[in-house]
């Protein structure tokens, strides 16, 4: 096919913040799909701060490679297809990363390539009814297994995942207690996501906010920052409180897993006979049909909004997942590289 293709390529492993030279930006011509192939012009991509783990090492996943295109969560559209399960103008979903057109046989680094559903928008896909709306759904209730009456302090409040830990906290009957970085991000927080305070971390004694807003201590964290927002909420637990290990964002620009914060007050676990877990949302891959169905349940019940921070064009691909170190997000980090090209199927 004529035309150019462009990839962002991991040129060195990140130290710190990410800079635009951690990348290089490729140009070559748009590959062909071969026999059993087809190929997907990216229209959207998603920004996850664990991209920045997988810029640095091996974690859950192998370690982006020097020289191959940045790994992300993608929605794209086929273009050409010598698949019999993919046709030209469909919408589709899959790890198809920092790159305008890819090759594909139907199965990416994270899982196979799957039909976007219909009726629902690619920011919807790569966000509520993605990895992160889920993240949040099986996260906080199949971990921090949250009951009515219960107080649920939320870290992130404002970010994509936290927004909706937020939001079905709230819907199960919780008191819920956000943390997020400045006053718009908090005013979001209650204000639309409803959450009963917000906490500013970059203004308040988080530990003393927590204290006055939860007295008898927080019987579930939702945990997406770490550091010492977490040692603030260890020190207001409620007896058999639930940590959700989902994320430490404020460590991930650390130079290796032994430079990142660690606990000092872990001993809290103990004396409130309290149990912190982590997870990681691949393993929901079974039970995702489960967790859409939730989400879409709320949604239509008008009990969870959405909220995508869209950002516009493919040179900006490092600058778009700087914002989520920056804090300039509000919801789910999103690029949009183009519309979809052909009718869509
Ligand atoms: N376990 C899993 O399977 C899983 C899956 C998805 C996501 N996660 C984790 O969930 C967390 C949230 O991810 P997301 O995609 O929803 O991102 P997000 O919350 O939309 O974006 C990141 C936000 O983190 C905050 N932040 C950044 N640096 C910070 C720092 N040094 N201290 C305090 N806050 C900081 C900023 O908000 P403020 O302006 O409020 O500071 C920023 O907007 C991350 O830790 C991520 O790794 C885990």
């Amino acid at each position: 096919m004529a035309g150019t293709n462009r990839r962002w390529l991991l040129e060195t492993r990140p130290q710190g913040m990410i800079k635009d030279t951690d990348f290089r930006l490729d140009e070559g011509p748009i590959p062909e799909p071969g026999e059993g192939e087809f190929l997907v012009r990216v229209t959207d991509l998603s920004f996850d701060p664990t991209q920045r783990g997988w810029l640095a090492a091996d974690t859950y996943l192998p370690a982006v490679k020097i020289g191959a295109p940045v790994r992300a969560g993608a929605v794209g559209q086929v273009i050409k297809s010598n698949h019999p399960g993919f046709q030209p103008g469909q919408m589709v979903q899959g790890t198809f990363g920092w790159q305008e057109y890819v090759i594909t046989k139907g199965m990416t680094e994270t899982g196979p390539v799957a039909p976007v559903r219909k009726g629902i928008t690619p920011e919807q896909a790569l966000g509520v009814f993605g990895v992160t709306g889920l993240t949040a759904w099986f996260g906080l209730t199949d971990v921090g297994q949250p009951k009515a009456g219960d107080t649920v302090l939320v870290s992130g409040a404002a970010g994509a995942t936290g927004s909706v830990v937020v939001q079905v906290a709230k819907a199960l009957g919780c008191k819920v207690i956000g943390i997020a970085g400045g006053p718009d991000k908090c005013r979001w927080v209650t204000e639309v996501a409803g959450a009963d305070y917000c906490i500013d971390y970059k203004r308040e004694n988080v530990a003393a906010a927590i204290k006055a807003h939860a007295p008898k201590g927080v019987n579930v964290v939702f945990e997406n920052v770490g550091g010492d927002i977490l040692e603030a909420a260890l020190m207001n637990l409620a007896l058999r409180a639930r940590i959700v290990l989902c994320g430490g964002i404020s460590s991930y620009n650390a130079e290796d897993l032994s430079q990142m914060q660690g606990l000092r007050s872990y001993m809290q676990l103990t004396v409130m006979r309290a149990r912190m877990e982590g997870f990681i949302i691949l393993d929901y891959a079974p039970r995702w049909a489960e967790g859409v169905a939730a989400l879409s349940k709320l949604i239509a019940e008008g009990k969870l909004k959405t909220l995508e921070d869209v950002q516009h064009g493919f040179e900006n691909c490092p600058a778009t997942l700087r914002r989520l170190f920056e804090g300039k997000n509000l919801g789910k980090q999103l690029l949009k590289l183009t519309a979809p090209p052909l009718p869509v199927v």
